[in-house]
């Protein structure tokens, strides 16, 4: 099945942070949508013309399956996932299903009904040691849970589909209402009270802004291209760096932000240090601008804030 403008797109995970802009923007587009979650539509993809909500369980074999099967999309854009990192290290079993199982049955199933499959992937398939950014090219090195599920779903969507592209974003966050709440809203929150925020000062991430994300892995999808792509931010920074940079952009005391390192915390899961993306590739492909550098999608933040 060829993937045109009027082409139907089943998008998984569409009510979360990147899903949710993915399922807008085509919508927007006039492209129409089989938007797919867990429970009811919620408010991010609420009132959206084109779009038909389906609810799907990536925990229940099959689910996925029987929505792509009966839908019969012409393209997939899998964004679903257990992303709580900690959490995954507590329940592999969940993180295994939800990560690797359900991503390997978008791809069998987007084989059978000869859909173009978009399957969203993570930085930390990085461990975090190479002391630069990363690129397509490098070799993986997943640490725990939720990293390792991830890379076999790439893995698994690569090898098990035929025209697949997998898409890795990082550190995603937006204001849009209705959206998960992420390090930046709360940052957001707490600067403009006047509060301290906490952040790392030792971990280095592209931080993607949602929208951005969404553009990047539309653009992607239309484009055809297979195989492996940078979607992340255009800016390799701190947590720390990137906190100031927030309270800078919304006018806020950038002095509120206090650098912690990595070890000050106990987390279940291993964080990488450095797992900045490179995003050469995707800019050759959409273009420059479309990787928006870490101001820019900080202005994006604050307009999407007082919507
Ligand atoms: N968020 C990040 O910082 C980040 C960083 C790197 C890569 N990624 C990757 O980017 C992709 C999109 O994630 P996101 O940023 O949009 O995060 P998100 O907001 O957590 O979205 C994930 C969505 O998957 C849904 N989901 C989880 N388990 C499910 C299940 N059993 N059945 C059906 N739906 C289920 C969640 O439903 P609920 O809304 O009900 O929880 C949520 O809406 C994922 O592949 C993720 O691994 C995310």
């Amino acid at each position: 099945m060829s993937f045109g403008p009027r082409s139907t797109v089943l998008v998984t995970g569409a009510n979360g942070l990147t899903g949710s802009r993915v399922v807008a923007r085509l919508a927007q587009a006039g492209q129409p949508v089989i938007a797919t979650g867990r429970g009811a539509r919620r408010e991010a993809i609420a009132d959206l013309p084109g779009v038909e909500y389906v609810e799907t369980d990536l925990a229940r074999a099959g689910s996925l399956r029987d929505a792509i099967e009966r839908s019969g999309p012409a393209a997939i854009v899998h964004c679903g996932a257990m992303t709580d990192v900690d959490a995954c290290e507590a329940d592999p079993l969940q993180a295994w299903t939800a990560n690797v199982s359900a991503t390997a049955e978008a791809a069998m199933a987007a084989r059978a009904v000869g859909a173009r499959l978009v399957a969203l992937s993570t930085d930390y398939v990085f461990d975090g040691e190479a002391g630069r950014s990363y690129v397509e090219e490098d070799r993986p090195n997943p640490r725990g849970t939720y990293a390792r599920t991830k890379r076999a779903g790439e893995e698994a969507a690569l090898l098990l589909g035929v025209d697949v592209a997998v898409a890795r974003v990082a550190v995603v966050y937006s204001a849009r209402k209705g959206s998960k709440r992420t390090f930046a809203g709360s940052a957001a929150e707490a600067l403009l009270a006047g509060k301290e925020v906490k952040a790392f000062s030792d971990q280095t991430v592209s931080p993607t802004l949602a929208d951005n994300a969404a553009e990047m892995v539309i653009g992607l999808l239309r484009s055809g291209e297979k195989g492996v792509w940078h979607c992340a931010g255009g800016s390799a920074v701190t947590r720390f760096d990137f906190a100031r940079a927030l309270a800078r952009t919304l006018g806020a005391n950038e002095g509120l932000v206090v650098g912690v390192p990595l070890s000050s915390v106990a987390l279940a899961a291993p964080r990488p240090r450095n797992s900045s993306l490179r995003v050469d590739k995707i800019r050759r492909l959409l273009g420059s601008a479309v990787p928006l550098d870490l101001s820019a999608q900080l202005e994006r933040f604050a307009r999407e804030r007082v919507r």
